[in-house]
């Protein structure tokens, strides 16, 4: 597939030379930034980051790599400041947008509403995250990130903790690494937070073996631990989130007790799920995870307007 013109939307049937292709790219767009190069690659080109929920490293890392890419981004950062607060519908605006850029990153609250916005316009859209749905660009750079980490993709035992019903990035990373032959899912969670049923249907049909498990000394014998918040913002009972936070503390102590070459990662933001006393350890891989963002989004940008 060729990626120019294209929306990135979901991993769901990524296939596998796509992948990859996305992870040599970003290996060389941070060639790139570590050599103090800002590249002109894009400097034709405007992108609008559309955030219509709250965030950091996506926003920023996407303008980032914006600014790295020589092009210039146009942004909202806060719903209430744009004309959806005023009844406008996610297509118009997008139809309005399509008229300034030439790219559109969006990040809003409903499932599907990326796929409503990509329907609408004929410039390519990357997906940065739609409510609970998925959140395909950090599926990417958790891969890259990996890679980094373990030296190979292939054959990984991956665990999963936390907020696996919510969490979007869980839904995009279980079918991103799904190519890549796992060894295992393991998916650790209360009850009521575990994976849709459907998503582990679709895995275990590739022929990858899926447990389901409350038990976080279970995880910590997998080759990947990937921490994930509680999401608060999902929650329509808020007494429920009150039942289920602090389920998981992943601690120093806690984690002697399992695979010593464990590679710990967490989408970030946390609240309490990661005790700060790990962050220092060496396998602790999740700021470092967050920085590679620039250089996957980097790729993306590139690929989609066609200069990669
Ligand atoms: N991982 C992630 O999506 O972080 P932000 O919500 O800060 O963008």
């Amino acid at each position: 597939m060729t990626f120019a013109g294209k929306d990135i939307l979901t991993t769901v049937g990524m296939k596998k030379n796509e992948l990859i292709e996305v992870l040599g790219i970003s290996a060389k767009m941070e060639g790139i930034v570590r050599n103090e190069r800002v590249s002109t690659l894009l400097q034709d080109k405007v992108v609008a980051v559309l955030f219509l929920e709250p965030s950091t490293r996506t926003r920023l890392s996407f303008e980032t790599a914006v600014k790295r890419l020589g092009a210039k981004a146009i942004t909202v950062s806060d719903a209430k400041t744009s004309s959806g607060a005023k009844g406008e519908t996610l297509a118009d605006m997008a139809k309005t947008v399509e008229g300034y850029v030439d790219c559109i990153v969006v990040r809003q609250p409903t499932v599907g509403g990326a796929q409503i916005i990509a329907d609408a316009v004929d410039i390519p859209v990357i997906n940065g995250g739609d409510g609970a749905g998925q959140h395909p660009t950090q599926a990417l750079l958790d891969l890259y990130t990996m890679q980094k980490e373990r030296g190979n993709l292939e054959g990984l035992k991956v665990a999963m903790v936390g907020d696996l019903k919510f969490g979007r990035t869980v839904h995009s990373l279980t079918y991103a690494l799904s190519p890549f032959n796992p060894k295992e899912y393991m998916f650790c969670a209360p009850d009521a937070l575990q994976i849709q049923e459907s998503i582990v249907n679709d895995m275990r049909a590739k022929g990858i073996s899926c447990v389901k498990t409350a038990s976080i000394e279970k995880a910590l014998q997998a080759d990947v631990l990937y921490m994930t918040r509680i999401q608060k913002e999902r929650f329509e009972d808020l007494a429920e989130y009150e039942k289920l936070k602090g389920s998981y503390v992943l601690t120093r102590e806690i984690l002697f007790k399992g695979n010593k070459d464990i590679t710990i990662m967490h989408p970030l933001p946390r609240v309490d799920e990661i005790s700060s006393d790990v962050d220092d350890l060496p396998n602790a891989a999740y700021f470092r995870q967050a920085h590679n963002g620039v250089y996957v989004r980097m790729a993306l940008l590139a690929l989609v307007m066609g200069r990669a």
